[in-house]
């Protein structure tokens, strides 16, 4: 099974064995309750670096609403076991106190591209990710850290972070897992009802439909409207954004003139739902 580390001081020996040898070490930042987008992250970072550790730790800095927190699944013992078979050299859970120590007082906090979409949304959750993050990076002095697409905007946060605090890491993002509908995995996902499960289904092959036609040259403001009437009739209550930015630095685009990515939050059944896709 694999060794779990709950102390700093454990993941700094095994990373100073690791570099005197020379060799590279990936991370994966989790907050549990693990499924298969997260286990397509270890698997990248396995075929990528000769060590991989990855982290579980419910970081309390980052969610909005004490409610959200406090029924945030925790499942270390199932997280082992579903990480045993990719041969992880450990699962670092941090104690609290690894983390924010009595008195602790620093926090990460940027502009411009935090000042979008999530970032408006849910108040301080980007300073929490920033901070979480970075802790985790200089804790581990890995080599590369592994993220979701499905997070568009976290992976854009912590890249920026990383290049801005001259973290010597390299952030990979990893490509969207989903169910066959189309639905991104989440771990949110468990709360839907089956009758929702299926209407959410319908959200990504609806962003799918209207990428193409964007591609095909139609303007996007009336495809947003289309897409928000769709929505409101299938039964999301409330449309947080839909929106057309650009894949590099999340500016608001209205024609396809560089890559770019639609990104929307909107609520169906209590639950709030994310997804991105490249246009
Ligand atoms: P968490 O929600 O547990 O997600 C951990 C990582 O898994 C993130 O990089 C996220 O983008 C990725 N992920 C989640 N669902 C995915 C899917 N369907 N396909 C591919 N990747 C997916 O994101 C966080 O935790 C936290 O904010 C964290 C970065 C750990 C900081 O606390």
């Amino acid at each position: 099974t694999t060794p779990i580390l709950r102390r700093l001081d454990d993941l700094r020996a095994l990373r100073r064995d690791w570099m005197l040898k020379g060799e590279t070490l990936g991370l994966v930042p989790t907050m549990g309750a693990l499924h298969a987008g997260h286990l397509s992250l270890v698997e990248a970072a396995k075929s990528a670096c000769d060590h991989v550790v990855v982290t579980i730790f419910v970081n309390p800095k980052q969610f909005n609403s004490p409610e959200d927190l406090a029924n945030y699944p925790r499942t270390e013992h199932e997280d082992a076991e579903k990480l045993a078979p990719f041969g992880v050299d450990a699962i670092y859970v941090p104690d609290p106190d690894q983390i924010y120590p009595e008195g602790y007082a620093t926090t990460v906090s940027l502009s411009g591209i935090t000042e979008v979409m999530e970032g408006p949304n849910r108040p301080g959750h980007f300073e929490g990710v920033a901070t979480v993050v970075a802790k985790l990076f200089l804790q581990s002095g890995a080599d590369q850290a592994f993220f979701g697409e499905k997070d568009y905007q976290q992976l854009m946060v912590v890249r920026r972070m990383a290049r801005d605090l001259d973290i010597p890491i390299e952030v990979i993002g990893c490509p969207t897992v989903r169910e066959p509908s189309g639905l991104a995995m989440s771990s949110r996902n468990m709360r839907l009802s089956p009758a929702a499960t299926e209407t959410a289904g319908q959200l990504n092959p609806m962003m799918e439909a209207a990428a193409d036609r964007l591609r095909a040259g139609e303007d996007y403001a009336p495809l947003e409207a289309e897409m928000r009437a769709r929505l409101r009739d299938l039964g999301f209550s409330e449309i947080e954004y839909i929106d057309l930015r650009c894949a590099e630095d999340l500016a608001t685009m209205t024609r396809l003139d560089r890559p770019a990515r639609m990104l929307v939050a909107a609520w169906l059944d209590g639950v709030r739902l994310i997804d991105n896709i490249a246009v």
